[in-house]
């Protein structure tokens, strides 16, 4: 119950890396809130893993953000820790990649992510508050992953979003980590062409076997505890050890 009574919200938390990252948080005493532009997803996870709170949200849209943390702020003041994971994971090859895509995918997974975090620690701040920023980003960074472009380009942007902050949020008592991953069997991937890479990618880890969404969310929950207290601008691989830097 190393979260006990703390406040976290979670995006993407319908499905996947972020519903195991919620589930943990849960585990962990954390009254959790579920963000999803998939709504009644959301929802549904939330009622399984007893979480305090869904919300059907875009993160990429600047209302709808805005709206999620007037909910938040109204009933909880602040969050004490904010995990975005919410990103579109595509497979497109580079000679298919046009402006629209690029757009897209920079607009969920790049500006969406700063859009959370603006609105987050502005209230963490108001309050007063000690807070913790949880990016995702992805191992792809290190790899220069194919078929992923504008997704490798939006999540580099990440882990600059995550140093930058650390540095500026520092003084105000709020951390800002990030985390990658390598291939994680999540339902995203499952359903996707990733999932013909696990043979390829096992055979670049040091230690075997497919990634699941919960050996990420583990590593979260120690980033949102107390035990990571002096620990920012981090960013922690989580890929059996395919990549070592
Ligand atoms: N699965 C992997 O192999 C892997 C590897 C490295 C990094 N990651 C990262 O982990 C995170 C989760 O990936 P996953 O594989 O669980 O994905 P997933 O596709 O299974 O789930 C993503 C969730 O995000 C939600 N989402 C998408 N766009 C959104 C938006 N605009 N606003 C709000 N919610 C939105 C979806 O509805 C879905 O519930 C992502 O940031 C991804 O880039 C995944």
């Amino acid at each position: 119950m190393r979260l006990k009574d703390r406040v976290a919200l979670v995006t993407g938390a319908a499905q996947g890396i972020g519903r195991a990252i919620a589930a943990r948080l849960v585990a962990d005493g954390a009254q959790v809130i579920l963000a999803d532009v998939n709504a009644a997803g959301a929802e549904a996870a939330a009622g399984e893993m007893g979480a305090a709170a869904a919300f059907g949200t875009d993160i990429a849209d600047p209302q709808a953000v805005a709206a999620l943390f007037e909910a938040v702020g109204a009933r909880w003041g602040a969050l004490d820790v904010l995990v975005n994971n919410a990103a579109i994971v595509p497979f497109i090859p580079w000679d298919e990649v046009d402006l629209a895509h690029w757009n897209r995918i920079i607009g969920v997974n790049l500006t969406g992510t700063f859009l959370m975090c603006r609105a987050a620690t502005d209230q963490m701040r108001a309050r007063g508050r000690a807070g913790r920023v949880i990016n995702i980003a992805s191992n792809t960074v290190f790899a220069g992953t194919p078929n992923m472009a504008a997704y490798v380009a939006a999540k580099a942007g990440v882990v600059g979003l995550t140093r930058a902050l650390a540095t500026e949020l520092g003084p105000h008592g709020i951390t800002v980590n990030a985390v990658s991953p390598g291939l994680i069997e999540s339902d995203g991937v499952k359903a996707s062409p990733h999932a013909q890479a696990f043979e390829f990618v096992e055979m670049l880890q040091a230690i075997k076997g497919r990634g699941q969404p919960e050996h990420v969310a583990d590593v979260v929950a120690f980033l949102a505890s107390d035990d990571a207290r002096w620990m920012t601008g981090q960013l922690v691989n989580v890929d059996a050890g395919m990549i070592r830097h």
